[in-house]
């Protein structure tokens, strides 16, 4: 146990009418909700969402597209809208004539996510940190030059580098005879990066590059001995069953083609640079594969975890760069309370394309586009569902996890004077509204600890802690970590180093009996109902009533 001065400090100086904000944790607040299409919070943004692409579809006479909403955990998708532009019929377009959610577009550079998705399947994260001149023979030879403003260092560019858009290397490289048409071949495009000029020197700061990803494409080919092409095949597009998903342009009949198959850029393809944008796929199959990350289908969940995380920032605080995701922070309800979406945006030609997934909850937004395109159409469509969506996805969350672990937890025959009160309310979490250990108020006590002064008047929050394991008889066990909070705690925000959210620091920083005070077991039988919880602190577990 710490050491604990009672009554030293700021207790004396709390303003009992402010109160201080919570601290979650970061990541979910609740469980992940299992069935958020029958939540009715759910159903009315759905409802508002069909009131409001009423009058988006009505404003695109030039553009198709086709949109979902789905969650990981179920098979149909929350929201899924297709809209077929007006103006298709008089373009005299090679392609399908309606649009619908198997209609295949192009997906530009959100290629990218299917790329590092099929490096880690057949790779894996280990050689993140080896440097590209190991695997890509044409650059061994340009390593080690001594000027770098005029040279890359290629042995200072790792794989894991070029994944997270970290390295510095230019964006494109074009140059007559080739470029962006006709495509540079693979010994054009090492003749030409040889001589380009660093962009930014490695590890700096972020920048986009499409030459990393092409980079990346041959790095997993000598590591695997296998083309791009076979490892999309068979490791992501065939164990998914993405039957409209495609490397090369499929038959212009699975398409939506505005206009001319080679001005529109459905026929263009981009060669060398298939890793990093030629990709085709249906708003279905971009759904599927969402939920395939978020569902751990074909990588363990500690590895997609891995995977999912910034990598830097950038220079809007609420926009950091991941695996090349940007992986944007939204604020929810309360103070502190942020959710991050992991999001991939797409543009080749007249088509646009966005993957937005949101690990906390396990859903995911996907957003095709076609045709003539208005600036940002992309993100604004994304911004159009996300509004009404995600409040209400939390609020699955709050009503499952409240149906689920909400009650009176009690001492088996109530033989000593030990319970617990779980219930869930307007703020982050499921909060223990009551404790009790064996005739003291736990909960004031654990509060006290936990800040070190008194008095204080407790807001205990649970939050998942993502440990669950098995049971006896079939049945599960479900660890959640507790924030300890004075909810009268004075305020100390904006400033330049203390924080008043530091809940990251805090956790298990109380050891009760040997055991870390935060920690609490829920036990559920094999129905998957809550039975009791334990508190392994106090070596006690109360029955559920
Ligand atoms: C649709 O547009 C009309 C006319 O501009 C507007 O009055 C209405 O509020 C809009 N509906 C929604 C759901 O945005
Ligand atoms: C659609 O395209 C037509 C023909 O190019 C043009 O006249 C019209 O203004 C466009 N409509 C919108 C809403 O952009
Ligand atoms: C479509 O085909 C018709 C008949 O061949 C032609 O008159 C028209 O100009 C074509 N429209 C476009 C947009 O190419
Ligand atoms: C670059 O120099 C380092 C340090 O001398 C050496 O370990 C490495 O093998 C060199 N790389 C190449 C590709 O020559
Ligand atoms: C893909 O096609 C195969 C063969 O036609 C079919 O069995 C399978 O159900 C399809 N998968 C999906 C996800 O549509
Ligand atoms: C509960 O408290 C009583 C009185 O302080 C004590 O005698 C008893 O051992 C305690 N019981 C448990 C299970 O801790
Ligand atoms: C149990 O302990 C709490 C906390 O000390 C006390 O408020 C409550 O009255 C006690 N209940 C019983 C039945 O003794």
């Amino acid at each position: 146990m710490r050491f604990l001065r009672l009554g030293a400090a700021v207790g004396s100086i709390v303003s009992i009418t402010t109160a201080s904000p919570t601290c979650p944790i970061d990541g979910p607040a609740f469980p992940k909700p299992l069935r958020p299409s029958q939540n009715e919070a759910v159903k009315a943004a759905v409802a508002t969402l069909k009131d409001v692409f009423a009058n988006v579809t009505a404003k695109a006479q030039n553009y198709s597209i086709s949109v979902q909403v789905f969650s990981a955990n179920e098979p149909e998708p929350l929201f899924s809208l297709s809209h077929t532009a007006p103006s298709l019929a008089s373009q005299n377009s090679t392609g399908v004539k309606t649009v619908d959610e198997n209609t295949v577009f192009r997906l530009g550079s959100l290629t990218k996510i299917y790329t590092i998705y099929s490096f880690l399947i057949n790779a894996g994260d280990k050689h993140w940190d080896e440097p590209v001149t190991k695997y890509v023979p044409e650059l061994q030879a340009l390593a080690n030059r001594s000027d770098p403003v005029n040279y890359v260092a290629w042995d200072e560019i790792t794989l894991g580098g070029l994944a997270t858009q970290l390295t510095g290397i230019p964006r494109e490289y074009q140059k007559p005879p080739c470029g962006a048409y006709p495509t540079c071949d693979r010994a054009q495009f090492f003749n030409g990066i040889s001589s380009f000029y660093p962009s930014l020197a490695p590890f700096q700061t972020p920048a986009y590059s499409n030459v990393a990803f092409q980079l990346l494409g041959y790095s997993l080919e000598t590591i695997t001995g296998k083309t791009f092409q076979t490892l999309m095949q068979e490791t992501v597009i065939k164990p998914l069953g993405l039957n409209n998903t495609f490397l090369k342009a499929p038959e212009d009949s699975r398409g939506v083609i505005p206009g001319d198959h080679y001005e529109t850029g459905w026929a263009f393809d981009i060669g060398e640079s298939v890793a990093t944008g030629n990709m085709y796929a249906s708003a279905k199959d971009v759904s599927t594969l969402g939920r395939a990350i978020l569902s751990h289908k074909l990588l363990s969940p500690v590895a997609t975890r891995r995977w999912l995380k910034p990598f830097a920032f950038s220079s809007d605080p609420l926009a950091m760069v991941g695996m090349p995701w940007g992986a944007r922070r939204i604020k929810l309800e309360d103070t502190y309370r942020y959710t991050t979406a992991f999001n991939k945006a797409g543009n080749i030609g007249d088509y646009s394309a966005l993957l937005a997934i949101l690990p906390d909850f396990d859903i995911g937004f996907t957003v095709l586009v076609a045709g003539e395109l208005p600036g940002n159409v992309g993100f604004g469509l994304a911004d159009t569902l996300g509004e009404p969506i995600l409040p209400a996805i939390e609020e699955a969350a709050r009503a499952e996890a409240g149906a689920k672990y909400s009650g009176r937890y009690v001492y088996p025959n109530n033989k000593i004077n030990s319970s617990m009160t779980i219930t869930t309310d307007e703020l982050p979490g499921l909060s223990i509204s009551q404790w009790f250990s064996n005739g003291t108020d736990f909960a004031w006590i654990a509060t006290v600890l936990q800040n070190q002064y008194y008095p204080v008047t407790p807001r205990i929050r649970l939050y998942p802690s993502g440990l669950e394991g098995p049971a006896e008889n079939g049945g599960k066990r479900v660890a959640f970590k507790a924030m300890f909070e004075d909810a009268d705690a004075p305020r100390n925000n904006n400033k330049m180093f203390s924080t008043e959210c530091g809940s990251w620091v805090s956790i298990e920083s109380v050891i009760y009996g040997s055991a870390a005070m935060d920690e609490l077991i829920f036990n559920l039988d094999s129905s998957g109902k809550v039975t009791s919880v334990t508190s392994p602190s106090l070596r006690v577990t109360l029955d559920k009533k």
